[in-house]
């Protein structure tokens, strides 16, 4: 594996691969969630490169960049057991100059949800990925539904600006309680842990609900909301079409329920694809 902390590192080792390039953008902190990701991009492409880069310009002022887990030696034996080609580290000064050009999030959907929580972080998510997409020559480029209103954005990027590269949506990975995998789970004491189970016995309850007839989003999100009060607080309960447009009824095989809540320190986010 070719480890490229510059450009013009990654640009040399991409020279020395030749096919389909299956690209896994991250954070670092690699867990199960980032493998099953790089398992299908390696399966399904000649070439596979994975970033690591703790993007600063999608976090606000006051949130966990400096606190953000950071385990390079550990992400990068994980790469190399999982068969991946090139592993891109940059630093900062790589990624970014003074007073950029950038691209915006739409002002309806990158703004409600996580975007109205943490305005300004999809600006800066889609600023990372329209880089990273450009500097990977990625044919295929592979994110998890569990940051669905992410993904849905990076799709829409990719349509609004005709960028030749597929969006490749894949399950959210959960732990055998079934607590949504993330970096963030680290910072989760054990009670906390059987607390944030919450989250993901909302949405069983609310899919329960749905194989039972019942549509209506407002009776759903009122039962969801009982089962989370053992988080510290919810953020959201939202039900949406594959687009982020609120339902007021659930259409199968159109909607995503949300849910985001508070436990201890992090802010965890969940969801269900119906
Ligand atoms: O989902 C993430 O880890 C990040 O938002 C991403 C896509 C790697 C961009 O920094």
């Amino acid at each position: 594996m070719i480890i490229a902390r510059t450009i013009e590192a990654l640009q040399e080792a991409k020279r020395q691969f030749d096919g389909s390039i299956g690209f896994v953008p991250t954070m670092g902190a690699l867990h199960q969630g980032h493998l099953s990701l790089i398992q299908q991009a390696r399966a399904e492409n000649d070439v596979v490169i994975v970033s690591v880069f703790v993007n600063p310009t999608q976090f606000l002022e006051g949130e966990d960049l400096d606190a953000y887990p950071r385990r390079e030696e550990a992400d990068a034996k994980i790469c190399e057991l999982a068969g991946v080609d090139i592993l891109f580290m940059p630093t900062i000064d790589q990624m970014y100059e003074e007073d950029e050009l950038c691209i915006g999030a739409p002002a309806i959907r990158g703004y409600i949800l996580e975007g109205e929580k943490r305005p300004g972080h999809f600006d800066g998510m889609l600023q990372v990925v329209m880089k990273l997409l450009n500097l990977s020559s990625a044919t295929r480029a592979y994110f998890g539904k569990k940051d669905a209103q992410q993904l849905a954005l990076i799709t829409q990027m990719v349509k609004n600006y005709f960028m030749d590269v597929q969006i490749v949506p894949c399950e959210i990975v959960r732990d055998e309680k079934g607590l949504a995998l993330s970096s963030r789970n680290a910072y989760l004491s054990d009670e906390e842990k059987q607390r944030a189970l919450a989250l993901s016995r909302s949405l069983k309850r609310a899919t329960k609900m749905v194989m039972a007839g019942e549509y209506d989003a407002q009776t759903i999100k009122a039962e969801m909301l009982k089962v989370l009060e053992e988080t510290d607080k919810v953020e959201y309960v939202a039900i949406v079409d594959r687009e982020f447009n609120a339902l007021e009824r659930v259409e199968i095989g159109n909607t995503i329920i949300l849910v985001a809540a508070w436990v201890g320190k992090p802010r965890l986010i969940d969801n269900i694809w119906i």
